[in-house]
């Protein structure tokens, strides 16, 4: 058996000493594996702080945001559910954009009820199919609110083939990234006019070292599991980059950024096996944040002043951090990708 540390081995006969007498003599027989079970739980504490990441300030994350209207894709769940509570709870007007389902009708319930406010609604929105996203933008227009905050959150990592949706788009690049660019041009005359105003795109580390063939956006050739999703996180950096560059001279700032490795339900697209292999490692998802520690980059960008000045910037952990794509800070290529989005989506 592994020897106590010294000091370890003291403060536990301190402990020891002062306790009844039945508890003192399990200790003295048992004394050694307490010691190691409390030290294993401390190096899990430790772990869990350090897995947790950055957190947005507290001064952020209480500021009155009455009179704010924030849109949520995917909001109903995982780190976008975070979101919107958060926001919900700072009173900001709430509106999770999401495929209409209950899962959907109970996160509404659930914020409501947990941030004490009634603006908080659900508009459906399917971000993978573009008729969906021009009707989302149709009715928001015809609504006449305005917009602080864009948080272009929903995705899928499907692993399971190339799948297209009905309108013969790829599904990850097409719920990752173009529909959120279609969503974002037919809503950007109204974010300017808001003043003021966000768009953030959760990316993911998945970009790195990733490269778009902008010959074969909606992959017909080159289609990979873990490529194309990649892809379509890298497509989100330089989406927000060639955005920042419009938005000069209004007061809309866009981000984008890595939330982490967070528990949510992202893989459930997966096939069996990736599933299987996630719960086998489930000790090990100690290690990975909660969905609220998930959602804190986003709060930061959307919430902080630092990020108020920082247009086109990639966060991590609420922190600056580069593009891990040599591609991904290619400012010609960033303009193609907008150029050959535009085209796919019709604008
Ligand atoms: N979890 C991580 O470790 C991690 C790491 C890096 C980046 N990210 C990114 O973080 C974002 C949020 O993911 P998450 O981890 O919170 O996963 P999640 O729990 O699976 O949430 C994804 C959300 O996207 C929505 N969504 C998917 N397809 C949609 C569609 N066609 N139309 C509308 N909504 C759709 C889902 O709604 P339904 O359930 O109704 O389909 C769900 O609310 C994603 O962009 C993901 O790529 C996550």
């Amino acid at each position: 058996m592994p020897t106590v540390p010294i000091q370890i081995q003291q403060a536990l006969d301190r402990v020891v000493a002062n306790l009844p007498s039945p508890a003192q003599s399990f200790l003295a027989r048992h004394g050694d594996k307490v010691a190691i079970a409390a030290a294993g739980i401390l190096v899990a504490f430790v772990a869990r702080k350090i897995a947790a990441g950055g957190k947005a300030s507290k001064a952020d994350l209480t500021k009155d945001l009455t009179g704010k209207v924030a849109i949520i894709t995917g909001g109903n769940g995982g780190i976008g559910y975070e979101t919107a509570l958060q926001l919900a709870k700072q009173n900001a007007t709430v509106c999770i954009a999401a495929r209409p389902s209950p899962k959907t009708t109970q996160a509404v319930e659930s914020i409501r009820q947990k941030s004490k406010n009634p603006h908080v609604f659900a508009e459906d929105l399917d971000v993978q199919s573009l008729k969906s996203v021009r009707a989302f933008a149709e009715r928001w227009r015809k609504s006449g609110s305005k917009i602080h905050w864009l948080i272009n959150n929903a995705g899928v990592s499907s692993h399971n083939g190339r799948q297209v949706t009905p309108e013969g788009l790829e599904t990850m690049i097409a719920t990752n990234h173009l529909g959120h660019f279609l969503l974002t041009n037919l809503l950007l005359d109204i974010i300017v006019a808001s003043g003021h105003a966000r768009i953030i795109n959760v990316s993911s580390e998945a970009h790195r070292n990733r490269e778009l063939d902008l010959d074969d956006l909606n992959r017909e050739k080159g289609f990979g599991n873990y490529s194309t999703y990649g892809e379509s996180k890298l497509a989100n950096v330089m989406f927000t980059a060639a955005l920042a560059r419009r938005l000069q001279g209004t007061d809309v700032i866009t981000q984008s950024l890595h939330p982490g490795v967070v528990r949510t339900e992202l893989i459930r697209g997966a096939p069996l096996w990736i599933r299987i292999v996630s719960v086998l490692i489930t000790p090990l998802k100690i290690l990975a944040k909660t969905p609220w520690e998930g959602a804190q980059t986003t709060l930061h960008c959307a919430l902080s002043q630092e990020a108020g000045y920082l247009g086109g910037a990639y966060w991590k952990d609420c922190q600056v951090c580069s593009v891990r794509s040599k591609q991904g800070r290619d400012k010609e290529a960033q303009e193609k990708l907008w150029n050959v989005s535009a085209k796919i989506v019709g604008l």
